[in-house]
């Protein structure tokens, strides 16, 4: 019923929220909440009553009671019969306030048709809203050189069928124009059918780079699919609900076409249709701006982070359970002599991890932090800009750290590939392209074998799974395998686009010591003794 929106003043340190609806005053109260992961209780607010036009800095407790702060903080700005607008400070050091952060924040939207203060009451309407972005907005508008051309690779019409979760494969032939001579990819936009916002949870644009290929639309699994198109796997282009488009940076591209370039390629599109919603019509694809004139760089996606697989897997009943993956300086010494240059980072995990950053270390200390996520969601993954791009120099490492809470998990959240196991990697967007596409690491197995015998596990015919489940997560045992991945030798993935690894490594890429690295100050954004928040 009403749209937000909202404005950041990095210069002040607010922002500004602006409600808009026709019908604004069909109910009581409109509430703007804040917590972590969006949960209604223990939750902050700016509450807008509708009557009398009054804006409150409120509070819901543990037992969904709805109180004032005695410090508002919350100040409306302008209000009209069909909008009101407030600003809020970023931080306002109040413990009952949640401190927005840098990334993404998560909403409570919600709406009450009575006076109450029981949050969890009938008269209370509330949802989650993902992502509240507060980075500095970057140009991604579609470039404008001369011989650039659009390839659109769309679904057809396609019928959304009555299913909470559809994927819908795509495969086309691309133009012969691309096919003659090496182009650049310029730009990459997720061109959503209008009104089809709500039902595109995100959407992968593939290369198939080997394989006799020929064109398909049809579920992903669906057995009429051409069994070559398994190789379809190369990302070109990722995109999720809500994100902007990806502009490369005007000296990158990223190469498609020319000799020896398989033609074809692949969209896979996420439907989400939780209401089981039929004859829905959709035609989403990729909108792809490719040139002909070369830019001075090749761009390459990289991956980073942990190994998929169960060696890192996390205990149940953890509210704050750690692990990190690395691109150990084994692998970054096989960078080219000027380093890499990250333009974009998406990092990505499941349902069990809430908290995500990457680090980058020289010399053993920490350089930068880049892309922290501390509410990530995985139904908000995005693209994060980084301008200027960050160099990463051969023999640095990168680690990608995730924080997972299996508190309401009765069972160890193994790592791996299906949506209830984890995964805890990130995306890098970079140049020069590099012949490596993947650099994650995983505690090194025989160390962990030796781990589960001392825990008193000594059937050797156990797979790693097998004995992750057979240990009892008691607090001792949870606090041993937390040490075993921070000081654990590690297996290293230094791998080629091609799936091969490189030569010559003295230990054959496994029992890689830890990385060690020594911790100074460094600046933080709010100092939290001396300016307490709810989400610390
Ligand atoms: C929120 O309420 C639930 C009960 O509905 C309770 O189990 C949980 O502990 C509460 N959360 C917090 C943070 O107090
Ligand atoms: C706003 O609503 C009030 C009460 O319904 C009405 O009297 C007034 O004319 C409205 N103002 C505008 C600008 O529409
Ligand atoms: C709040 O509302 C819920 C749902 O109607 C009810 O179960 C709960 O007892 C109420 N809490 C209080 C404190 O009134
Ligand atoms: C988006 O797709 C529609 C067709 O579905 C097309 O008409 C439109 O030009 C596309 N937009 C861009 C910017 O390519
Ligand atoms: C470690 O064990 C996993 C099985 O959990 C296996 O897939 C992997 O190849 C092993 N790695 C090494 C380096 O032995
Ligand atoms: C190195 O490890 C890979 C798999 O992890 C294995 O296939 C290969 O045979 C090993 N090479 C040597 C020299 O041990």
């Amino acid at each position: 019923q009403v749209d937000v929106s909202w404005q950041p003043d990095y210069e002040q340190q607010t922002i500004r929220f602006h409600y808009e609806s026709a019908d604004l005053a069909n109910v009581k109260w409109w509430i703007l909440g804040f917590s972590d992961h969006g949960e209604f209780n223990v939750s902050d607010h700016c509450l807008f009553d509708v009557e009398t036009r009054q804006l409150w800095d409120g509070f819901v407790n543990s037992r969904f009671e709805m109180s004032r702060d005695r410090q508002q903080d919350c100040h409306l700005e302008a209000v009209t019969n069909t909008s009101f607008s407030f600003r809020r400070k970023f931080a306002t050091c109040d413990p009952k306030d949640y401190a927005i952060e840098v990334g993404t924040n998560q909403l409570i939207l919600a709406c009450s048709s009575t006076a109450t203060a029981n949050f969890s009451s009938p008269a209370v309407t509330a949802q989650i809203a993902y992502g509240l972005l507060i980075v500095p907005k970057h140009d991604d508008a579609m470039p404008e050189e001369p011989d650039q051309f659009t390839i659109h690779v769309h679904a057809d019409r396609a019928k959304v069928p009555a299913e909470v979760t559809t994927y819908w494969c795509i495969i086309q032939r691309l133009p012969e124009a691309v096919l003659n001579r090496k182009h650049h990819v310029t730009w990459l936009w997720s061109n959503v059918t209008k009104g089809n916002e709500h039902l595109v949870h995100h959407m992968m644009l593939f290369h198939c780079p080997t394989g006799n290929q020929q064109e398909f639309e049809g579920y992903c699994n669906d057995p009429a699919k051409p069994p070559e198109a398994k190789a379809c796997s190369k990302v070109i282009g990722a995109i999720s609900m809500g994100e902007g488009p990806v502009l490369y940076p005007p000296e990158v591209g990223l190469p498609i076409g020319g000799a020896g370039y398989n033609p074809y390629v692949m969209v896979e599109l996420h439907w989400n249709n939780p209401a089981k919603r039929a004859g829905q019509v959709d035609s989403s694809g990729f909108d792809v701006v490719v040139t002909p004139n070369l830019r001075p760089n090749d761009a390459g996606i990289m991956e980073i982070g942990v190994i998929y697989g169960d060696a890192n897997s996390i205990p149940p009943h953890q509210a704050h359970f750690e692990m990190s993956g690395y691109c150990t300086a084994d692998c970054t010494e096989k960078f080219p002599e000027e380093g890499i240059n990250v333009f974009y980072s998406q990092l990505h995990a499941h349902l069990a991890f809430r908290k995500l950053w990457n680090s980058l270390y020289r010399d053993g200390v920490k350089v930068s932090e880049f892309n922290r996520d501390n509410h990530y969601s995985p139904h908000w993954q995005h693209l994060l800009s980084h301008e200027p791009a960050l160099n990463v120099r051969r023999g640095d490492v990168m680690a990608t750290t995730c924080i997972a809470d299996t508190r309401k998990m009765n069972n160890v959240v193994l790592g791996g590939y299906g949506i209830e196991d984890e995964m805890c990697i990130s995306y890098l967007y970079y140049y020069p392209a590099t012949d490596i596409e993947m650099c994650k690491s995983a505690v090194s197995n025989e160390t962990l074998h030796r781990f589960f015998k001392q825990k008193g596990i000594k059937d050797g015919s156990m797979t790693i799974s097998q004995k992750y489940k057979a240990v009892e997560w008691d607090d001792e045992n949870v606090r041993d395998l937390s040490e075993l991945f921070a000081t654990a030798p590690l297996n290293q993935h230094c791998y080629r686009s091609d799936g091969s690894t490189f030569p010559g490594h003295p230990t054959n890429w496994s029992r890689i010591e830890h990385p060690h690295f020594t911790y100074g100050a460094y600046d933080k954004m709010r100092a939290r003794e001396e300016c307490q928040a709810l989400n610390d």
